[in-house]
């Protein structure tokens, strides 16, 4: 090296670097949403115990590559309102909950009605519009749909806690149902997500793959709710790539379901892998394939191509309880297509369901 080129280095490098860097390596600390405006103009930003008045989104607009620290519980106020109640988005975030809680406090909404009527719930409760990391976040009592995520690039989500397990007791406003209604744990509508080593307690859809491509649920446990979905798939959907591995499915309406709806046009689904899935208590069915949604197992639509669900790998075993079906498979004529390996599954208890409209699943009988 030369000594005209250290020269160079020592003078230039306290212009060229040191200016942008002074703006955005300061730590921002949000104790009030008054807060957040200047704390999302620095690389890191500290969120402290605080309530989000009622009626008001908590949204953060990071810079790329900001870390974000949960220091506390965040409280959301109680009203209703549409929401979302909290709402994240940059590029290359890392979010570290530190085992810290978002709030939503769901009693005050739950009527056993979720999105379908009743009190207007403030849904979703959570929007995640970040690439990167978000690890080691609680979310308790949302009044409605929990996750919502759409990731700009990759996202690995890890150890996030959805514990809506309140809203499994009726309340005074439910009719003797369970309070809490709609509380899907993810809805995803994306490429390239990872959801991993998460627990989710609920009343609907443990996971919802509504559309996207590149998508692995895995070593997650589901429980009270209606299991891992993809679908419901809607006109225009294509989800394709799916990998559902090492999950535990306890006390859930399905195991393992892929709905599309009878009306879609133009959509499929395709590449969807189950391996090493471990389901008990299972309701209605063990696993249900369905192309008459909003009917269940009614007259199936055709416009929903579904190709290479393959139960593969390590052994997915479901065991269900006496009244339900193991396996129903209800497709379109002609909508289903290819030969499906099933020679990894597993299903006990309850009674037969029926394969209609399909003969190319191998190694699988029930
Ligand atoms: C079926 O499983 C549920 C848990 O998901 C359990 O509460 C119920 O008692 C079971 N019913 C029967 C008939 O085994
Ligand atoms: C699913 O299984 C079929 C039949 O064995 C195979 O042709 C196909 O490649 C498999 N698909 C995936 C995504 O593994």
């Amino acid at each position: 090296m030369s000594l005209s080129f250290l020269f160079l280095l020592s003078v230039a490098l306290p212009f060229t670097v040191a200016a942008p860097a002074s703006s955005a390596s300061c730590t921002g600390t949000i104790s009030s949403l008054s807060d957040v405006s200047a704390a999302v103009k620095c690389s890191t930003v500290n969120i402290n115990a605080f309530t989000v008045p009622a009626g008001q989104t908590f949204n953060l607009p990071l810079i790329d590559g900001a870390t974000v620290n949960l220091l506390g519980t965040v409280t959301f106020g109680e009203k209703e309102w549409e929401g979302p109640l909290f709402q994240v988005s940059g590029n290359s975030i890392t979010f570290n909950g530190n085992g810290n809680t978002f709030d939503g406090q769901g009693a005050f909404y739950w009527d056993g009605q979720g999105g379908n009527g009743g009190v207007t719930k403030p849904a979703p409760m959570m929007k995640i519009k970040i690439s990167g990391t978000f690890d080691n976040v609680k979310v308790l009592n949302s009044p409605s749909r929990v996750f919502s995520v759409s990731n700009p690039a990759k996202l690995t989500i890890s150890k996030v806690t959805v514990d809506n397990s309140a809203g499994d007791a009726p309340n005074s406003k439910s009719g003797g149902k369970a309070a809490g209604h709609n509380t899907d744990g993810f809805d995803v509508s994306t490429n390239n997500l990872i959801i991993q080593d998460s627990v989710v307690m609920n009343q609907d859809d443990c996971i919802a793959i509504n559309k996207g491509s590149d998508i692995v649920f895995q070593r997650n446990t589901c429980s009270g709710g209606h299991g891992i979905s993809i679908g419901s798939i809607s006109t225009g959907a294509t989800v394709s790539g799916v990998t559902i591995s090492g999950n535990t499915i306890k006390n859930s309406d399905q195991a393992l379901r892929i709905k599309t709806k009878a009306d879609a046009t133009s959509a499929s689904v395709s590449d969807v892998t189950y391996s090493g899935n471990t389901a008990t208590g299972i309701r209605r069915f063990g696993v249900i394939i369905d192309q008459s949604y909003p009917s269940t197992l009614g007259t199936p639509g055709t416009g929903v191509k579904i190709s290479a669900v393959n139960f593969t790998g390590s052994k997915n075993t479901v065991a269900v309880n006496s009244s339900a079906k193991r396996v129903e498979v209800n497709c379109g004529k002609g909508a289903c297509t290819g030969t499906w390996d099933w020679s990894a599954l597993s299903v006990t208890g309850g009674s037969a369901g029926e394969i209609v409209n399909f003969n190319g699943i191998q190694n699988f009988s029930q």
